[in-house]
């Protein structure tokens, strides 16, 4: 059965409307001016060893599909990714596939309401997403996820990772908020997912942060095939 769309008033219903342009606006040429990232860098160490079985990638939250990309060339991977901005979705299926040969194809979605059949990904990466989803569709995201994910498959999250759960409001858009909190603790705490690796840095350089606050995490999960 479909899932519903977000409610009107939703944060994702925002981000679909206009925070996610906003986003890819101010954000699209510091991306493409770099061609290396500290958190894929991670996740091709991490997974290295398992790169023949890692075929198929989702990024949730993937802007423009830079990130995907680069994963998705290292494992000679079929990339899909979604994210609620319409520009970044279309400017990466414009530019990526056609410019390294990749297979990549990138969906206008929400976290919360994934286009994709179960057990349909061996590697799923939330690409700084989490904080910006609604309280009320945290678990959604993190069924949906779950639910496309593979058994034996891993599970990538890049996010805030402070001392305290709370929530700050958005700096760009008044009503909407940031929500900090350590978000592999939601699939680790029931057991059918492994810590397999953990690296924290911040929001504005690559190495541990002491001012929790600023704290940022990528955290890889392996989802177990048999957790009892
Ligand atoms: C901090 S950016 C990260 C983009 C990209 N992954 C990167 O690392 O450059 C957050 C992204 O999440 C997207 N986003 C916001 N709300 C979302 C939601 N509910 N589900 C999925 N993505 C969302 C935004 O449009 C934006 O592209």
């Amino acid at each position: 059965m479909p899932l519903l769309p977000p409610a009107s008033d939703s944060q994702s219903q925002v981000f679909l409307d206009s925070e996610g342009d906003n986003w890819f606006a101010r954000n699209k040429a510091a991306i493409g001016a770099r061609n290396s990232f500290h958190e894929t860098e991670i996740i091709k160490r991490v997974l290295e060893f398992d790169r023949d079985n890692i075929n198929t990638v989702l990024e949730i939250g993937c802007g423009n599909g830079a990130k995907l990309d680069d994963i998705c060339r290292f494992f000679k991977a079929e990339g899909s990714g979604v994210d609620p901005s319409s520009a970044a979705v279309n400017s990466g299926n414009e530019s990526f596939a056609e410019q390294h040969k990749t297979t990549l194809k990138l969906h206008i979605a929400t976290a919360s309401a994934l286009p994709f059949a179960d057990a349909s990904f061996d590697l799923v990466y939330f690409g700084f997403c989490l904080y910006l989803v609604d309280r009320d569709e945290i678990y959604k995201a993190v069924s949906e996820a779950d639910r496309v994910l593979r058994n034996g498959g891993f599970l990538a999250i890049l996010d805030f990772d402070p001392m305290q759960r709370h929530k700050r409001p958005y700096h760009h858009k008044p009503g909407l908020f940031s929500y900090k909190t350590s978000y592999a603790d939601f699939f680790t705490a029931g057991g059918h997912y492994y810590l397999v690796a953990k690296d924290s840095f911040s929001h504005s350089a690559d190495h541990f942060s002491t001012d929790s606050d600023e704290r940022v995490s990528l955290s890889i999960l392996y989802k177990e095939t048999d957790p009892y």
